[in-house]
């Protein structure tokens, strides 16, 4: 399916799974259609699986935007921590719409906590209280993050994936990388036929000398990660700044704080090292994943970094704390950053990058590989640094499954035209805005009912049809002479809303 299909899907205010191979313009996809909500002033909650993956859309990870963090279920108690929360009760009062992109990763048991969350705040049993979902991402991608010996699930495995009513959007188009060897490497992978060949052309890459030009280093292990990045400070020559991790309360909890805060014991910072953010920070402009470069140190001895989009900020210590019936139990306080020449293939996932320096001698997961080398533009971006046999390899249920997302993507395409059948150019645009005004009113208010054109057809014969001139003259002399709104919509079998909005287009109200 193409890109402008599949929005046009989304715009119908369906949960979507929005799906396609890396480089086909998901996420890209995803910022059109957060632009076209936040014009029609529909409230939208952006968020990834991970921090750097939701800053291609300036949002969030989910496991901060639903308030569920690290944990692995909801007891009763965590929930009523949970509604008490000012800033979730007021981001969930206007969040009519939720995205999720590098879906891949994101646990099964993760998605049915943030569907139970989104029921609990919207007070209605629908799946995520009547919130449009739209997932977005590729399972030929990395699974989630496992603990030992758990088998990989993915979220289509959840208990709410069955009863979401997903429209699957495959989008078949390519937009990272040209028509070059590179595609036919990633297309041999992800239809699990990656063999001596593939290899070949790979090994011819290990070759190439570096050519001056930055490139990003992608390595499967933090430990690799760490000391790529501690060589790479090394070469600078200002002079190191040491700030050290302050800890307090339970060891124990201290302990699991430290593994899952992603900053540093010891951070050591000198002026233009590369850094990323691990925390969120709206009043300070970053969130977890924002990259920079730091440009100086101020009159107290912090850093001052220029962020790759521009912005200057002033970066001063951060608490991370786990606590208990509102009493602190355990607190952790660092800078909220860390070295960033080299990055895990986690962290990469959603990024395009111009040239990278990629290590898979040590993969150890299926989809590492295709994560890693998907990246990049073309062959000639890539160094490879090693490969093993687990970097080419993709997960074998993957391979079942994408032939049926295939086949629902065909159905949901088909069913598309069918609604737009005889709908061109500014009819077309006027029936897909008028649904989802009508999806973002009723879907989180109207009780739970399930919204579709026919069924609203039934009480409003006119509701989507085009306007003919009779008609609109009929609505123009009856609201010139004081017909009030509801009245008008009930003689011409419409919906307020309709009325509204042909009446705004005509300029007769703002
Ligand atoms: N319609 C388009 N016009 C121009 N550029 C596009 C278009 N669609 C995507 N791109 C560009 O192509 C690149 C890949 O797109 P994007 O990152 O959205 O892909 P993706 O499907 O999300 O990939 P991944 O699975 O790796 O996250 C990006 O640089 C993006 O800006
Ligand atoms: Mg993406």
């Amino acid at each position: 399916m193409t890109q402008k299909e599949a929005l046009d899907i989304l715009k119908m205010g369906h949960n979507v799974f929005l799906t396609g191979s890396a480089g086909s313009g998901k996420t890209f996809l995803l910022n059109q259609y957060i632009d076209y909500l936040r014009k029609k002033k529909i409230g939208i909650g952006i968020t990834a699986s991970t921090g750097v993956a939701a800053t291609h859309m300036n949002g969030v990870t989910i496991h901060s935007w639903s308030g569920m963090g690290i944990k692995d279920n909801l007891t009763d108690y965590d929930m009523q921590k949970l509604l008490k929360r000012r800033h979730l009760k007021k981001n969930f009062k206007k969040t009519k719409v939720l995205v999720i992109d590098e879906i891949s990763m994101l646990h099964h048991f993760q998605l049915d906590m943030v569907d139970k969350i989104c029921r609990a705040f919207k007070q209605k049993q629908e799946p995520f209280g009547g919130i449009q979902v739209i997932l977005c991402g590729d399972f030929f991608q990395l699974p989630p993050v496992n603990r030992e010996d758990d088998k990989v699930c993915f979220v289509n495995e959840s208990d709410i994936w069955p009863n979401m009513n997903l429209k699957v959007c495959y989008l078949r188009e390519q937009h990272r990388h040209g028509n070059d060897e590179l595609t036919k490497v990633l297309n041999d992978i992800r239809t699990g036929s990656a063999g001596e060949q593939t290899q070949e052309t790979l090994r011819k890459r290990c070759l190439s000398s570096n050519t001056g030009v930055t490139m990003t280093k992608l390595y499967t292990h933090n430990v690799d990660v760490d000391a790529i990045n501690n060589v790479e400070l090394g070469k600078l020559k200002g002079k190191p700044m040491l700030y050290t991790m302050v800890s307090r309360g339970n060891q124990k909890l201290v302990e699991i704080l430290k593994k899952n805060c992603l900053a540093s014991e010891q951070l050591i910072l000198k002026e233009d090292a590369l850094v990323m953010f691990v925390k969120n920070n709206f009043e300070e402009n970053y969130v977890n994943g924002t990259l920079g470069k730091v440009v100086g140190f101020n009159g107290n001895g912090l850093p001052i970094v220029k962020t790759n989009r521009g912005k200057i900020i002033h970066v001063n210590h951060k608490n991370w704390t786990i606590e208990e019936n509102g009493k602190v139990l355990a607190e952790i306080t660092q800078l909220p950053l860390r070295l960033a020449w080299a990055i895990t293939v986690h962290k990469s996932q959603g990024m395009t990058l111009d040239a990278a320096e990629i290590d898979l001698s040590k993969s150890f997961v299926e989809g590492m590989g295709y994560v890693a080398l998907s990246r990049v533009r073309s062959l000639d971006g890539l160094k490879l640094v090693g490969l093993n046999n687990m970097a080419l390899k993709v997960n074998e249920d993957v391979l079942e499954l994408d032939k049926e997302l295939k086949k629902r993507s065909g159905d949901a395409r088909q069913n598309l035209n069918k609604l737009l059948v005889g709908k061109k150019g500014e009819e077309q645009k006027e029936f897909l805005d008028s649904i989802i005004e009508k999806t973002a009113e009723d879907k989180t208010s109207n009780n739970g009912k399930t919204y579709s054109v026919e069924e609203i057809n039934k009480t409003y014969p006119a509701a989507y049809k085009k306007w003919t001139e009779d008609e609109e003259k009929e609505l123009l002399n009856a609201f010139s002479g004081g017909m009030a709104i509801k009245s008008i919509a009930k003689s011409l079998g419409r919906q307020t809303g309709g009325i509204r909005s042909r009446l705004k287009k005509l300029g007769k109200i703002e």
